[in-house]
């Protein structure tokens, strides 16, 4: 067991508790907002003041947003020599994606499929991390989101608890180095708790009200699998769930996450959302809100500027309360190092900065998240069919698209955008022509950050521009479109009504297919987007997300075949934004033979299915065979299925189980994910996979029981290439 979740407090924690006052402990428990004075743009002269001196008074624990080895040391030496005891701060970053290098977003890793991967992607994340000084990542977000109108859905595994636990959990080791934070990792922050991705109308920020079954069965199982894997903070929800805030809810707080969970670590608000208790209409003040938040079980108050804690009257709270969260605090610091050596050294954090492996797993992770979601055989490209090519769109050639939401200590110069990475990859072979043929409308989408987006340049005169990219296309051999959302369309606080594809860059799309040029659309996006049309004619589409730092490089790769797409989709393809929410595992009902038709004006099946993805070799299933007919209440289903590559190349599959409980104490869904596979088959191989389901598989929360149950009962099993896999057997529970 750790020394963090022992509860035996060392001799130094102990001291130190016995030394601080009551208002240096809430200072402990505070965390501030620094945007530093390295980040020139953002710099705020008197919030950097204001925190300088809080430092120098002892009043600050943490502080978050620097991200440069001299600034962490800077800030360390500030605190250290101001306050009277020598407590080190931590601290914190969302590194979300990696820092310096730049990984593809949270839903593309997602859709590899691949926890080995997750882990090293993760690991670089924080090697790079801990380099610069910094101690903490607000990272995994391991919230649901099964509404692609909220922007966050980006930053999450999508809509299946199984997948989302994996990957949860794949995160927090590779931040976290194991159980606890070993040499050169962070301690990983799970966030945000619980519900945030079920906001009402996928608008970010807004209410949560979730059935307890959902809750259990759906919200919570990533957050228990971060858990277990030693996750050592978790920040608490800005939300109301259920009509409580999140940040004040005791039940949530204590009951659930220490309770039943068996959490040990320190929760952290999320940025002002103690203060937001205020804002809910829940608490009458600024110190009620600290108490309260306290009282419910957080740890420490993320605060823009004036934290709540530094509110509060020592004489309101209780002091073992108080103590208790001082003393999380204290060992984490005491865990990771930080009285004994405060300080990085610069020279080492640059060296690891410039650390060529990490760009090359950037690139090889890229290449296993795209997924390809139709192929109608026109991909892979053949240099020698391939004379003169046209990349067209808006995000083409955008380096700070190319990288997505949630990154900030980029090297923007060495981003290889889609058109950089094809001119690459063609040198002395063909043409490569570039015309951008739409911009982003500014009044309609507003960018959010400055420095963020490309900004239609001035004199953009769109007629001339989309016609010059049908040119463009009309005298190609291939078109390669490259569509989709600014990468400051999705993320926090960007939720759209809408999941067309945003501007004029459908007509655009309908030009250049009109040209009949063969064309290949390459999405940057971070949730589904509405693509009838393009499903209907295009000949290719590949789901490139926001690929990252070599993200051009290795979606050239791609499409000229060097690397075989294996991504598969962590989420459910509605056809439209009428459908939503859309997920696989929902219940069978009345008349389900007519469960597709729905609606009277759009079909309600899927544009692509959850798990869906093609890859360039074609894979058989056969023989489905389960090993336990016969189940006892306790034991594990073994079913095993062979799998064959029957094309010419090599390729990875991701093989997929799903369950279905024909009857029991409650209706379970018609199908979910209960255990997946990804295996490496050369050409010709056939391979025997093993997958297993377990009582833990079976067992889920019944709101007729208001308890966990595990069924005698008849099962349905499919296994396939995705989740509307036809192969079938059955086994019984006893
Ligand atoms: C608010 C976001 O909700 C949270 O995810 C993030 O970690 C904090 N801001 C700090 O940036």
């Amino acid at each position: 067991m750790s020394e963090r979740s022992s509860g035996l407090a060392s001799g130094r924690v102990e001291r130190l508790l016995a030394q601080l006052t009551p208002q240096e402990k809430l200072g402990q428990l505070t965390q501030y907002f620094f945007f530093g004075r390295a980040v020139v743009d953002d710099t705020d002269p008197e919030q950097a003041q204001w925190v300088d001196a809080a430092l120098s008074r002892g009043e600050v624990g943490s502080l978050l947003f620097l991200r440069t080895a001299d600034e962490t040391n800077r800030m360390q030496r500030l605190a250290i020599e101001g306050n009277r005891l020598g407590i080190p701060v931590l601290f914190g970053f969302d590194v979300i994606h990696g820092l310096r290098t730049v990984f593809p977003v949270p839903i593309a890793l997602a859709a590899s499929w691949d926890s080995v991967l997750i882990e090293r992607v993760q690991g670089v994340a924080a090697r790079e991390a801990r380099a610069v000084g910094i101690h903490w990542s607000f990272a995994p977000m391991v919230d649901i989101a099964r509404d692609p109108r909220w922007g966050r859905m980006v930053e999450g595994a999508g809509e299946d608890p199984l997948l989302a636990s994996v990957v949860a959990a794949a995160q927090v080791r590779g931040l976290q180095g194991g159980k606890t934070v070993t040499d050169g990792h962070v301690l990983a922050g799970p966030k945000h708790f619980a519900g945030y991705g079920a906001a009402l109308g996928g608008r970010d920020y807004d209410e949560s009200d979730i059935s307890d079954q959902q809750l259990w069965n759906v919200y919570l199982p990533p957050f228990q699998a971060a858990i277990e894997a030693g996750a050592g903070s978790i920040m608490s929800a800005y939300m109301d769930l259920n009509g409580v805030p999140a940040t004040g809810n005791a039940w949530l707080l204590i009951d659930v996450l220490r309770k039943t969970l068996g959490f040990t670590g320190f929760v952290v608000s999320d940025a002002d959302a103690v203060r937001d208790l205020t804002t809910h209409h829940f608490v009458a003040s600024l110190s009620d809100a600290g108490v309260v938040a306290l009282n419910a079980g957080l740890d420490m108050e993320m605060a823009k500027v004036d934290a709540a804690m530094g509110h509060i009257t020592p004489a309101d709270v209780d002091i073992e309360r108080l103590d208790e969260s001082v003393r999380r605090i204290l060992e984490v610091k005491e865990a990771l190092g930080l009285f004994d050596r405060p300080f990085v050294d610069e020279d080492a954090a640059a060296l690891i900065l410039a650390d060529p492996t990490h760009r090359d797993l950037a690139r090889q992770a890229a290449e296993s998240t795209a997924v390809l979601l139709r192929n109608k055989g026109v991909l892979p490209l053949r240099e020698c069919d391939v004379k003169r090519l046209a990349v067209i769109g808006p995000m083409a050639d955008s380096r700070r698209d190319t990288l997505g939401p949630w990154v900030f200590a980029y090297d923007i110069d060495e981003t290889v955008t889609i058109l950089a990475g094809l001119r690459a990859r063609l040198d002395g072979h063909a043409e490569v022509a570039f015309a951008p043929g739409v911009g982003f409308d500014e009044r309609t989408y507003p960018s959010f950050f400055a420095d963020h987006g490309p900004s239609t340049p001035d004199g953009f005169d769109s007629e001339v521009e989309s016609a010059r990219a049908v040119d463009i296309a009309q005298a190609a051999d291939v078109a390669v479109v490259v569509l989709g959302e600014r990468q400051d369309m999705v993320g926090e606080y960007a939720s759209r009504s809408s999941i067309e594809l945003p501007g004029n860059q459908l007509c655009l799309l309908q030009a250049v297919v009109a040209t009949g040029t063969p064309t290949v659309l390459v999405l940057l996006n971070g949730r589904p987007l509405d693509l009838r049309w393009a499903d209907r004619n295009v000949s290719a589409i590949l789901e490139a997300w926001y690929p990252g730092t070599r993200g051009g490089e290795a979606i050239a790769n791609l499409l000229f075949g060097d690397a075989s797409p294996a991504g598969k989709l962590p989420f459910t393809w509605p056809r439209t934004v009428g459908q939503v929410p859309l997920h696989y595992a929902a219940t069978r009902g009345h008349d389900p033979n007519r469960q597709d038709t729905r609606y009277w004006d759009e079909t309600s099946t899927p544009l692509y299915c959850f798990g869906h993805g093609l890859s360039y070799t074609r894979f058989e299933y056969s023989d489905l065979v389960v090993e336990t007919p016969e189940v006892q209440r306790d034991g594990k289903a073994v079913v095993s299925v062979d799998v064959t590559n029957v094309s010419e190349r090599a390729g990875v599959e991701v093989v997929q189980l799903y369950l279905h409980q024909r009857y029991g104490t409650s209706s379970r869904p018609l199908r979910e994910l209960k255990a997946f596979e990804r295996v490496e088959l050369s050409a010709g191989q056939t391979k025997q996979v093993h997958l297993e389901i377990g009582p833990e598989g079976r067992r889920y929360w019944s709101a007729a029981t208001r308890d966990w149950v595990l069924d005698s009962t008849r099962f349905d099993v499919w296994v396939g290439t995705d989740s509307q896999a036809t192969l079938h057997a059955e086994f019984t529970v006893l």
